[in-house]
C-alpha cells in the first residue's frame, strides 16, 4: 500500500477521506494548518502558499518518532490535496483566490519537481458556473458532464479553474498524473437528516445550485482510492458526485418539465445524477456504496436540526 499525503486532511471531506484511506492499508501525512487528533496520522503543521514549507513538508519524515529512521525518509507516492478556503465568503475575494491557486500551485510545482507521479486535486461543481452564479444562472445542457464549457464569474470557482489549468500544464511538462475532482456538495454521515438533504427531496429547485447531485464524504474516499489505483491518465477531470438525483422523479422526466429550453444531448438513467458521474465511473472505475436514499429518512416531516444545521436526530 501507498505514502499517502493529505492535505486540509483537518477539515470535513479530508477526515472522513483519510479514514478511508486508512481502511484500505495507505499510510498518511496530513498537512494542514489546524490540527487533527487521529493516533495513526501525523499532522504537520504547513502553511501551504508557502513553497519553502511545501517542499519541505513533501520531503521530511512521516511521524515523530525518537530516533527517526534511519536514512533518508520515502517520497510520497501520491498526494490528495484537499485544503484550502471551501467557499466563498470565508475571507475576502482577493484572500480567497490568492490562497486557493497559490498553495495549489505549490502542491503541483513540489510534487512534479520531487517525482511525485500521482497529484488528486479538490475542485469543485461550482466551476459550472450556477452555484454561485450571479443570479439565476442555466445550465447549457444536460447531463452537466466534464466536456461542457465552463466560465464561471465568481471567486472561488476562478480559482478552481485556473488550478485545473495550472494541473494540465504541469502534468503535460511532467508527465505526472493529475486528476482533479469537481467535488459536488459534501455530505457527511450524518447530515443525511438535515436542511440541505431535506430541501433536495421535498423542493428540488434548491437542488439546482448542486446540479441536483451531492457527494458523500465516504464515497469521495472511494473516489479518491479509485484515483490511486488508475494510473496514465495524464490530466483529468471527474465530477465527483455520486449516482443519483437527489429528487424523487426520474431524472429526464425532471429535466424535460422544469427545463423544457434546456438541451438533453444522450439518454440519461432513470435516476442518473444531472451533474453526471458517468466519466469517473467508467475511466476510474468508481462504484458508489452510499446512496442517499439508504440514509434519508424524512419523507414526510421536517428536520430537527442543531446549531450546526445537522441533524440532531
Ligand atoms: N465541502 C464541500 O461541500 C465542498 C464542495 C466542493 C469542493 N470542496 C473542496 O474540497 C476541499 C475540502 O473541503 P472541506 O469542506 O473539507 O473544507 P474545510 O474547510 O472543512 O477543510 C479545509 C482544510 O484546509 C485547511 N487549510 C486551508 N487553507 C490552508 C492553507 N493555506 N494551508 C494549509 N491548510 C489549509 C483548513 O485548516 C481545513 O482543515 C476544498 O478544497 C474545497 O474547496 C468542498
Amino acid at each position: 500500500m501507498g505514502r499517502i499525503v493529505v492535505t486540509g486532511g483537518s477539515g470535513k471531506a479530508g477526515g472522513t477521506v483519510i479514514t478511508e484511506l486508512l481502511e484500505a492499508g495507505h499510510t498518511i501525512l496530513n498537512l494542514d494548518i489546524k490540527p487533527m487528533t487521529h493516533p495513526a496520522v501525523h499532522t504537520l503543521k504547513t502553511e501551504l502558499t508557502d513553497s519553502g514549507q511545501v517542499f519541505n513538508a513533501l520531503s521530511g519524515q512521516w511521524s515523530l518518532s525518537q530516533p527517526f529512521p534511519e536514512g533518508l525518509p520515502p517520497r510520497p507516492d501520491a498526494i490528495i490535496h484537499l485544503a484550502g478556503y471551501a467557499r466563498n465568503m470565508i475571507v475576502p475575494d482577493n484572500e480567497t483566490f490568492r490562497a486557493n491557486t497559490q498553495g495549489t500551485y505549490n502542491i503541483i510545482d513540489a510534487a512534479c519537481k520531487l517525482g511525485i507521479r500521482k497529484v488528486i486535486i479538490a475542485s469543485s461543481i461550482t466551476v459550472y458556473g450556477v452555484s454561485f452564479g450571479q443570479g439565476d444562472v442555466n445550465y447549457p445542457s444536460f447531463p452537466i458532464d466534464e466536456d461542457q464549457d465552463v466560465n464561471p464569474t465568481d471567486t472561488y470557482a476562478l480559482a478552481k479553474l485556473c488550478n485545473e489549468r495550472v494541473a494540465r500544464g504541469f502534468a503535460a511538462r511532467y508527465g505526472t498524473d493529475i486528476y482533479s475532482l469537481r467535488i459536488g456538495h459534501v455530505i457527511g454521515p450524518d447530515e443525511y437528516n438535515g436542511e440541505i438533504f431535506y430541501g433536495y427531496v421535498h423542493e428540488p429547485s434548491q437542488g439546482k445550485v448542486h446540479g441536483w447531485s451531492y457527494t458523500d464524504a465516504r464515497d469521495l474516499g472511494g473516489m479518491c482510492l479509485a484515483a490511486l489505483r488508475t494510473d496514465g491518465l495524464g490530466f483529468q477531470v471527474f465530477n465527483a458526485t455520486n449516482d443519483t438525483i437527489t429528487n424523487l422523479m426520474h431524472t429526464e422526466e425532471f429535466l424535460r418539465s422544469h427545463y423544457p429550453q434546456t438541451p438533453i444531448t444522450r439518454r440519461l438513467e432513470k435516476f442518473e445524477a444531472p451533474l453526471s458521474n458517468a466519466k469517473i465511473k467508467r475511466l476510474l472505475g468508481f462504484e458508489e456504496k452510499h446512496p442517499w436514499r439508504k440514509y434519508f429518512t424524512l419523507w414526510d416531516k421536517k428536520p430537527v436540526t442543531g446549531e450546526n444545521g445537522r441533524s440532531v436526530e
